[in-house]
Order: C-alpha cells, then structure tokens, then sequence
C-alpha cells in the first residue's frame, strides 16, 4: 500500500474539515523505541496499512531488528514481526532528526522506569522531546504511548512551544498502552478499548483514524483530555494491582479457613460488578508496570497533599504476601537451613522472558537469607536470570532443578509445568515436596504421585 503524502486526508461531504479528517490511506509514522511497547506497536500500525519506521537508540538492538529478529520473546511477536518486514513497509533508524520527517504522527515508546524517588524518570522522554521541539511542524502529531504522570502531555507541549512559536507547533496527544506482557499482540489486535487524549479536535481525531483503519470489529475509543487520559492508565494498573492482591490475601485466609480459594474467585467473578479475569492467586503480582505505577500515583496523591491509603496497601501487601509464600515452603520442608529448593519459574508472569519486578527474585532471595540452596529454571528467562539473581545455579530443565530437591517450587504458570512427569518429579527429589505458587496443578493429582503439596488457597 502507497504510503499517503502529508496532508492528503479524506474530507466528508457536507462536513467542516475540522471534523472530519480521515486518513484515505496507510499514514506514515514514526515509533520511537524499539522495546516491547515500541515493537508491538510498530509492527501492529503496518498490519494496519501504515508505513513505520522505528527508531532504536541502542545499536545492539537496533542491528538486531534490521538483520530481522526481535531482541527478546515475546509471544506472537517474531511472526508479525517477520510478515511486517515482509511488506516492506516497517524499517528500523538510529537517527531520530531523520526519521520523523515526514511523518504524520510520531508515537513515543520510550521507557518512563521509576526514580529513586519512586516518580517515574522522564530523562528518556525529555531527550526524545528536545529533538522533537527542533524538528517538528505543525502538521505532525506527537502521540505519548509511554506511561507519564499526568501533566506531562502539557508540558510537552509547551516545550515544543517555547521551541516552535504557539502557531507552529505539532499537536501532543496522550494515547496511554493497556497492552500485556506475554499477550501483547493479541491486545493490540483486540483492544477493550483505546484511549485518546488531547486537545485538538482534528489530532484526536487523526490518531483515531490510525487505528480504525486497522481495526476487525468495532472498538471503543474513549476521547478525552489529556490529563485524563494519563490517569485512567495508571488508575487502571493501579487498579489491578488492587484486584490480584485482594485474591492474594483471601486465598492465604483460604489456606487457614479450609475454603478453596478458586471455588470463590470463580462465584465473585460472575458478578459483573466484580470481573471474573485477574481473580488468580500466585506469588505476588510483579512486573515492570504495576508497582511502578501504583508509586507514581501515590507520588501524585502526595505531591496534592492527599493520601492514596489502598494503594499503599496495596504495595505492603504484596511484599508481604511474598514472605507468605517463603514462610509455606520453610513449613512445607521443617526449616529453610541446609534444604534444597528447586525453583520453577523466574519470569513475572508466563509467555515472555522478562523478570523485572518478578516475585522470584524476593522469594528466591529470602530462601536464599535463610539458608536454602536454590536451583532455577524457567523456559525462557535463563538469559535475564544472571543480572537479576547472579548467585543461583541454572538447571537445563525442570527434571534437571527437580533432582535431589527437598522442594519445587512453581513460581511462574507456564505451561510446559503443568504437563510435567510429576512421578519422574517425585522418584528423583530427596522429598516429594512442592509448593505450587500458581494452582497449577490440584491436591487430588500431586497426592497421586505422593508429593505432599502446598498451593495457594486450595483447600
Ligand atoms: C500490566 C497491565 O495488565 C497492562 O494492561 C498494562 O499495559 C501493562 O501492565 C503496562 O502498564 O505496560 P503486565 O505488566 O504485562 O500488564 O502484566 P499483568 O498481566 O497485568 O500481570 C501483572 C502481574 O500480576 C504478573 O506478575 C502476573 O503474574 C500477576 N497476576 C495477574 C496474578 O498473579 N494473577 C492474576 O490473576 C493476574
């Protein structure tokens, strides 16, 4: 497909141009940031029909994407990746003054990661502004896809307004990312809704257009400020952090109760007011957006003077809910000192390689404080293990972990642990123990194999 030349856009008859401005066609766009967000993004707006290029400040990664691989695992991800290089139509740039000219919307992805003050740390964001208060014109639109406080959409306009003058300048929108790790391609395929925030009509609508030129089925596209748009993402993380911790701490009442704990989270869940998704107790929710976002919130409410009391909670219950984890397995063995734990599962969550923030690396590490030994495997975190967890030994399987263990522990619910040999698990451990973090498997099938098993509110 043609890519369309700036400023060809469809007018509908009988309606101002200011209403109605609808790409005919594939709209040239810049991504920067070749991460997770980035790379979805990019390669999903070429399934589209636009043409994208993507700019990669780290060499490593940027030489890696043009030689056609996708520099960590992300399912789904090499396949759209590969049918969008075979388009023609996605190409990669290290040089980001060249590569948004002549494009019509320039979509951030950069990452906003938290400082040590717990705000997130916009340098990545600022430096990616300055070039863009150079460079821009008028008839482009910034589009913020990265997580950023809220007020920062404005800010970034007035940057480019200092740099541009007040009648030159591009239009900021604030287009928050809902995507999932592990799920991310069909989340931007299948979106519950799409976010746009800004404060010029045309732009809105603009940014819309990009994605209702792709869409299969009608999806809700909620217009609104700016300043609202950047909250509703950090409410909605916030939010489910709140959602997994309340079925975290229930299902350790459920332990003590003698209640199952999925028995429960599937009846609340079919009250639509409740939600029947994010009802899974595990170890403790992770990752490199929900702490971080209930931090930049809570940041928010005090920089206000007002006190975001079930977010702090939030946050003290999951760290506790970790040590609840180590305090069953220390149970499960009579005493962590001199035992020998094999833990399954290092990523945060299953289907993507990524362990920031994952509830093993604090599991891993109490095991570790109160004298455990710990062997590790997970199917796709190996590479990332060594920066996150450099003092634990790697299995070359979950048999290999298993052996000689006096317990396995199932941090992670990837697949291929659930459809483990559980009697080759249990003949080659020194004691049958196993604390499934996941509710993986059930009571009734590890007392099959004789493995005496703890999970997480499955009475
Ligand atoms: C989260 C949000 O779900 C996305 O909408 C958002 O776009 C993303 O953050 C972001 O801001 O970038 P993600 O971090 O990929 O996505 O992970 P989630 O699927 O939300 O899971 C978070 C953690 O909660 C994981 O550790 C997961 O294992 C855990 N979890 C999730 C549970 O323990 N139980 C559940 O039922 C669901």
């Amino acid at each position: 497909m043609e890519s369309l030349p700036r400023g060809a856009y469809n007018t509908e008859p009988g309606r101002s141009a200011s209403h109605e401005i609808r790409p005919l066609a594939g709209v040239p766009i810049c991504v920067i940031g070749g991460g997770f967000v980035g790379l979805v993004a990019a390669a999903g707006f070429v399934q589209f029909g636009h043409t994208v290029v993507c700019v990669e400040k780290d060499r490593d990664k940027l030489e890696q994407l043009r030689s056609g691989s996708v520099p960590f695992y992300e399912k789904d991800l090499d396949s759209l990746f590969r049918d969008a290089q075979r388009t023609g139509r996605l190409t990669f740039s290290g040089d980001l003054d060249e590569a948004v000219k002549d494009q019509r919307a320039i979509f951030i992805a950069v990452g906003t990661p938290p400082a040590d003050s717990g705000r997130a740390d916009l340098g990545a964001l600022g430096e990616v502004t300055e070039i863009l208060a150079r460079v821009l014109d008028s008839s482009q639109i910034v589009v913020l896809k990265s997580t950023v406080p809220v007020g920062t959409g404005a800010r970034v306009r007035r940057l480019l307004e200092e740099r541009a003058g007040t009648d030159k300048v591009a239009s900021v929108i604030n287009n928050p990312e809902f995507l999932r790790e592990g799920n991310a391609v069909h989340d931007f395929f299948h979106p519950p809704r799409i976010v746009i925030g800004g404060d010029r009509h045309e732009a809105v609508e603009f940014v819309s257009h990009i994605y209702r030129l792709g869409m299969t089925h009608p999806v809700p596209i909620v217009v609104t400020n700016n300043e609202t748009a950047e909250l509703i993402k950090y409410a909605s993380n916030a939010f489910l952090a709140t959602k997994i911790g309340f079925i975290n701490e229930l299902s350790g009442l459920c332990d003590l109760a003698g209640v199952n704990i999925l028995e429960v989270a599937r009846a609340i869940g079919m009250d639509p007011r409740i939600g029947s998704e994010f009802l899974n107790p595990g170890p403790g929710w992770g990752g490199s957006c929900l702490r971080k976002d209930l931090l930049e919130l809570s940041g928010l409410a005090d920089s206000h003077g007002y006190e975001l009391m079930i977010g702090r909670s939030v946050l003290e219950a999951n760290l506790r809910h970790q040590e609840y984890v180590v305090a069953r397995i220390s149970k499960l063995v009579g005493g962590l000192r001199g035992s020998r734990i094999a833990v399954l599962g290092l990523s945060f969550k299953a289907d993507t390689s990524d362990m920031r923030d994952s509830a093993a690396i604090p599991v891993v590490r109490h095991l570790l404080q109160a004298g455990a030994e710990v062997i590790a495997f997970d199917p796709k975190a190996m590479p990332e293990a060594p920066h996150y967890l450099p003092e634990v030994p790697l299995a070359a399987d979950a048999y290999e972990a298993a052996r000689d263990a006096d317990c396995v522990v199932i941090l992670t619910e990837w697949q291929e642990f659930q459809l483990l040999d559980l009697r080759r698990i249990a003949e080659t451990m020194r004691h049958p123990n196993m604390m499934d973090a996941r509710n993986l498997l059930t009571p009734e099938l590890a007392a099959r194999y004789g493995i005496n098993y703890a999970s997480m509110g499955q009475a």
